[in-house]
């Protein structure tokens, strides 16, 4: 049991017992992506893989931390509180801390020991994880009482300051407040959200790992987010009370943005009809018409890697190859892109003899290995010890 192995190594490293042991899951997101930071939907849900932390006060300064994993150390005090230039793991830690400071939260120094299966850099939402996971723990041992929405606001922002990615706000949501065997349709503009059943009978999530590590990601990331900020900039100039693209329609783009530039009507584009792709796949959910919501996956990736551009060879590759597939009800890629993992709604009996085929032509073309998982759907941020 991992909380049995995060709760041994805290001890042998800090010579202690915790005080609390949390797990914050990562994230499987079924379709609306780049759509959160638009103010547009997302329909996210937590998974069984998640990071793991035990954690105590100190009574001095001093932040010790422990990544179990990497088997590395890194101590810092308080007062010298920044992002780290050379290693990215402690970034996540301290960034959530930070943010108690911001609020006026008198924060002493801690002990926090990390362990997590959610792999790194497959778009399952890794980071997140720990940011969910650290800002719970501290909220608990500090008694802060801060709910749980503004603690998911709490996690993003340590994902802007201290990680430089400017993320939108669904993967922390969606860790922090997943419910087992239920989808999250989470209305980024209002943060109004409900739960959406989703056990299928027969079917699988099925999680196709390129092991492409998404290196532009963050820097490509911020791009597009500027790109789309353009994009409003423009159809304001002539139409009153738009605030983001979740106003915007194609007309719109017709009229105001494709004259002046085709790159930044592509992106729009794309997200103006990823919104309403959400909208429409959720009826289709509602309805049980998986093949209708699979066809609209297939059109979000085509979306992704042709308008939005945030796609790459694998992850094209892994989604052509499963496209005529009747095995395979919907796919695509997953999360900010360049890399990470596919999603494929897969005929459970059908997995084994996908996923062997897959492997060996893919290994043999792409000269990676391709892993997987089964996402199964579990519930957000809780103490575990
Ligand atoms: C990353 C970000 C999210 C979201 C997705 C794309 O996972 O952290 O906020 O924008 O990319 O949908």
């Amino acid at each position: 049991m991992i909380s049995n192995l995060i709760t041994e190594n805290f001890r042998e490293k800090f010579l202690q017992e915790p005080q609390i042991v949390v797990r914050s899951p990562g994230r499987i997101n079924i379709i609306g992506e780049h759509t959160d930071y638009n103010e547009g939907f997302v329909l996210p849900a937590a998974i069984d893989k998640a990071a793991y932390i035990a954690a105590s006060l100190r009574d001095d300064d001093e932040i010790h931390l422990l990544a179990i994993d990497l088997n590395e150390s890194f101590s810092i005090k308080l007062s010298d509180m920044r992002p780290v230039a050379d290693i990215s793991w402690p970034n996540y830690i301290l960034g959530s801390a930070a943010q108690f400071i911001k609020r006026g939260v008198k924060l002493p120094g801690f002990n926090i020991a990390l362990s997590s299966d959610v792999p790194i850099g497959a778009g399952l939402s890794s980071s997140a994880a720990v940011e969910c996971a650290v800002v719970f723990a501290l909220n608990e041992l500090l008694e802060t009482n801060i709910d749980r929405l503004t603690m998911v606001q709490m996690a993003q922002k340590a994902e802007h300051e201290f990680a430089g990615v400017l993320c939108g706000i669904m993967d922390q949501f969606a860790s922090m407040m997943g419910k087992k065997d239920y989808l999250i349709k989470l209305d980024c503009r209002s943060l109004e959200y409900e739960y959406v059943p989703f056990k299928l009978e027969g079917i699988k999530v099925l999680l196709l790992n390129t092991n492409v590590k998404h290196s532009l990601a963050s820097s490509e990331y911020n791009t597009r987010r500027k790109e789309c900020e353009t994009a409003v900039e423009w159809v304001r100039e002539h139409v009153e009370g738009v605030n983001s693209l979740r106003n915007v329609d194609e007309k719109m783009l017709n009229n105001y943005v494709l004259p002046k530039d085709k790159l930044i009507d592509k992106r729009s584009r794309f997200v103006v009809q990823e919104i309403e792709r959400l909208t429409e796949g959720c009826k289709d959910l509602q309805h049980g018409d998986l093949a209708a919501l699979g066809k609209k996956m297939f059109a979000t990736h085509d979306g992704l890697s042709k308008m939005y551009e945030v796609s790459c060879k694998e992850l094209d590759w892994l989604v052509d190859k499963v496209r005529a597939n009747k095995n395979v009800i919907g796919a695509r890629m997953m999360g900010g892109g360049f890399g990470g993992c596919t999603i494929n709604l897969v005929k459970e009996n059908a997995i084994d003899e996908l996923v062997a085929s897959l492997k060996s032509a893919y290994e043999k073309e792409m000269e990676l290995p391709l892993t997987y998982y089964i996402g199964s759907i579990e519930n957000g941020t809780e103490i575990i010890a």
